[in-house]
């Protein structure tokens, strides 16, 4: 049996927050620290969905309370998309990591795919109660999440789809880690932003 054990039914979003912290779908539960659930209003018109926990969001138990969370906050409003209109989630919600060689620095992991549909309910559940207008998600790992395994960012960037199976739409980007991660970190910028303006015109 998978994840789809640990959702409460009829749950509110603080229902679905305590049922989380306990989630077991997947063997991350084992080595972080606790689970990161979603962070925002209910009624909120725009749904973020990123990658996994990082190493702030692990000891904080918030979602993008990071580095790539603060050039998020930065990126939304110059966009114009009202910060406090959004839910910011993760596909995953459990940090992984490895240890790193020397010291007590924790280095992200990408999810596997198993990790990733087994942690999917939750995101289904979020989206569910959260009936969102636009979905914007941040990488390759949101976007093959919710729009397939044969959704490439690289090309299918900035583009207002519809999301399957529901009435909002989506628009997918680059995850922030990789803005602050590029060489030209300026024009990695500029262009987060031009997909981000993109996604803001889609709005009702
Ligand atoms: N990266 C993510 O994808 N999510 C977070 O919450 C933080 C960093
Ligand atoms: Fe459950 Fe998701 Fe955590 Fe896996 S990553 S234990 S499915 S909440």
């Amino acid at each position: 049996m998978g994840t789809e054990r640990y959702v409460p039914a009829g749950a509110d979003l603080d229902g679905l927050r305590a049922a989380a912290g306990s989630c077991r779908g997947c063997d991350l539960y084992k080595d972080a620290t606790r689970t990161v659930f979603g962070a925002g209003p209910a009624d909120a018109r725009v749904l973020v969905v990123g990658e996994v926990p990082g190493d702030q969001e692990d000891r904080n138990g918030e979602p993008f309370v990071g580095p790539a969370g603060r050039l998020l906050d930065r990126a939304l409003e110059e966009a114009g998309i009202d910060r406090t209109q959004v839910y910011v989630t993760n596909a995953v919600k459990h940090f992984k990591f490895v240890p790193a060689e020397r010291g007590k620095r924790r280095i992200h992991r990408t999810p596997s795919r198993t990790e990733v549909v087994a942690c999917r309910p939750w995101l289904d559940a979020e989206l569910d109660l959260i009936e969102p207008d636009l979905v914007v998600c941040l990488g390759a790992t949101a976007a093959k999440s919710l729009l397939g395994q044969g959704f490439r960012v690289t090309k299918e960037r900035g583009e207002v789809v519809s999301l399957p199976g529901r009435s909002a739409r989506a628009v997918s980007t680059v995850h922030p880690s990789s803005v602050l991660r590029a060489d030209d970190r300026a024009g990695a910028y500029r262009e987060l932003l031009a997909d981000l303006t993109a996604a803001a015109t889609a709005l009702p």
